[in-house]
């Protein structure tokens, strides 16, 4: 009998699973879409009539779930009846790095994969083909395969057969519906070349086949660690950099753009930064790094890792850049913090520059107002750990001893009257039209804006009489005392 694709499951409905199964539904009007979550909150938030509240901010996002949803692309906490329907199966569970046990703080935890595994091998029925979306180490398709291999061992189950395929995503959060739209590449790892010509088909739909690669499976899980490593890499070479370029009085955008018209070096992900975040760099880097040291290949763990210890290390260096223009102490300063997210566009805020930034603030004693369009207060105090200054009572004080500085959390920009220095840690495109002539006439003077991000009007905070301290600007780093 030949094997038909109808049904196509995905569990995990995070910033991976909802947006690449809502555009596959989108992409494939015949086939019928189940995205499956154990989390009942965000099953109901992606299925609330009101598209503004769905669990993640995507651009496009809402208008391909209007489109879709409740017609081929169903949310769904009914798990069981998800993988008994499925042709095809997406993994896109979290898969953190683990904090405690063998491979600490560098391997990936595969409890949430290996639950699914043992789910897929306890519900699926006749033939399934289950595809890794997930990051995850190497190797890990042989540890699903065992364990669906160990249902198909049990009489009962007999009838159960399973292929495993690894398809890598590549989207980048703020742009992952144009990245799944049109995608540099669609790579697709595994033996059974029937199940990766099935899957690739479901590609076509609207990939070029010429973009579709298909690889051996270990290949597939490398090509995605690697992807992120050297993309990772390059914001570490240019925030590195940028750190040069302020002691000599070179300017790092102007270092990028030189460097990125060599064609060989190219222009795209040059720009300096706060230090990236999101969840993959780190996650995929100390992958990386745990398997080189697991095949005792020591320099090269040495080597990835490097680039990990520069991004904290540039990250710190924000934080003490802001304490040292504001005379050695921020203690008591209102400090004003301009996005809380990885970076613009998504509200999410996993590694963010922005966590580690705001924390040494506030360690400092500063008084720190954090604005972010799309990430919610109560985010924030999960990703701080530190509770919102409620008034008359600072609630922090047994956190961290003496000097705790503390934060709120605004949802506008009317936050300017009486701060000392305002810092910019995602580009968001609103912060670009900030009128700094306006904003410099509440501030304390001498006023700062630290912008960590390049995008503030030079010429409007200068004419303000403000100081700007702009990353990796060399010839920005003056006072101007006589304010
Ligand atoms: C990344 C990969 O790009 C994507 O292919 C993979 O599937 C998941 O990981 P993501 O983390 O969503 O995507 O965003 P990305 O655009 O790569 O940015 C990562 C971090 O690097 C952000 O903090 C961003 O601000 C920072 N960055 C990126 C810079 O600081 N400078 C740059 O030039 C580019
Ligand atoms: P990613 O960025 O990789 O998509 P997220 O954390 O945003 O990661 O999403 C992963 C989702 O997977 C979460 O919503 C989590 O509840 C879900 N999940 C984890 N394990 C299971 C499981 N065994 N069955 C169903 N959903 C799961």
């Amino acid at each position: 009998m030949v094997f038909k694709i109808k049904n196509i499951s995905c569990i995990g409905a995070g910033f991976v699973g909802g947006p690449t199964m809502s555009v596959m539904a989108s992409k494939c009007n015949d086939l019928f879409f189940h995205v499956v979550d154990i989390n009942d909150e965000r099953i109901d938030a992606w299925n609330n009539e009101d598209l503004s509240r769905l669990p993640i901010f995507e651009p496009g996002l809402k208008e391909i779930i209007e489109n879709t949803r409740n017609k081929n692309l169903l949310f769904t906490t009914n798990i069981k009846a998800a993988i008994e329907s499925a042709d095809i199966i997406f993994i896109s569970v979290n898969t953190p790095t683990k904090t405690r046990g063998i491979g600490a703080g560098k391997s990936s935890d595969l409890k949430w994969v290996e639950a699914c595994a043992r789910q897929v091998a306890e519900f699926s029925k006749g033939h399934t083909i289950i595809v890794e979306k997930s990051t995850l180490p190497v190797r890990t398709a042989e540890v699903i395969q065992k364990i669906l291999n160990s249902a198909t061992s049990d009489l009962e189950n007999a009838k159960k057969s399973f292929s495993v395929l690894s398809n890598p995503e590549f989207l980048a959060e703020g742009t992952a519906i144009r990245d799944l739209e049109n995608p540099d590449r669609v790579l697709i790892g595994g033996e059974d070349k029937s199940a990766m010509l099935l899957l690739s088909q479901i590609y076509e739909n609207w990939v070029p086949k010429e973009k579709i690669l298909f690889t051996n499976i270990w290949s597939s899980e490398l090509a995605k660690l690697t992807s992120n490593a050297f993309l990772a890499q390059r914001v570490s070479s240019i925030n590195s950099i940028s750190a040069i370029c302020e002691v000599t009085g070179a300017n790092v955008r102007e270092v990028s753009r030189a460097i990125g018209k060599d064609s060989r070096i190219g222009s795209k992900f040059l720009d300096s930064g706060p230090g990236f975040g999101g969840s993959c760099f780190k996650k995929d880097i100390l992958n990386l790094v745990y398997l080189a040291e697991y095949f005792g290949l020591k320099e090269v763990a040495k080597f990835w890792e490097e680039v990990v210890n520069i991004n904290n290390w540039h990250q710190k260096r924000i934080a003490q850049i802001v304490v040292q223009k504001l005379f050695g102490t921020i203690s008591s300063k209102k400090i004003i913090i301009l996005g809380f997210a990885f970076k613009a566009n998504t509200n999410d805020t996993r590694e963010s520059a922005a966590i580690r930034i705001c924390k040494d603030l506030i360690y400092e004693g500063a008084e720190l107002i954090i604005h972010d369009p799309k990430v919610s207060m109560l985010q924030i105090e999960k990703d701080l750990q530190i509770k919102q200054f409620s008034s008359g009572k600072n609630e922090n004080i047994d956190y961290l001893n003496n000097n705790i500085g503390n934060w709120q959390f605004s949802n506008n920009l009317n936050i300017f009257d009486d701060a000392h220095a305002v810092l910019v840690l995602t580009e968001w495109e609103e912060y670009k039209y900030i009128e700094w002539d306006k904003v410099a006439k509440r501030m304390v003077k001498p006023a700062w804006i630290f912008d960590a991000r390049s995008i503030v009007n030079i010429d409007l905070v200068k004419k303000s009489g403000l100081n700007l301290w702009s990353l990796g600007d060399g010839s920005q780093q003056g006072t101007k005392d006589e304010i």
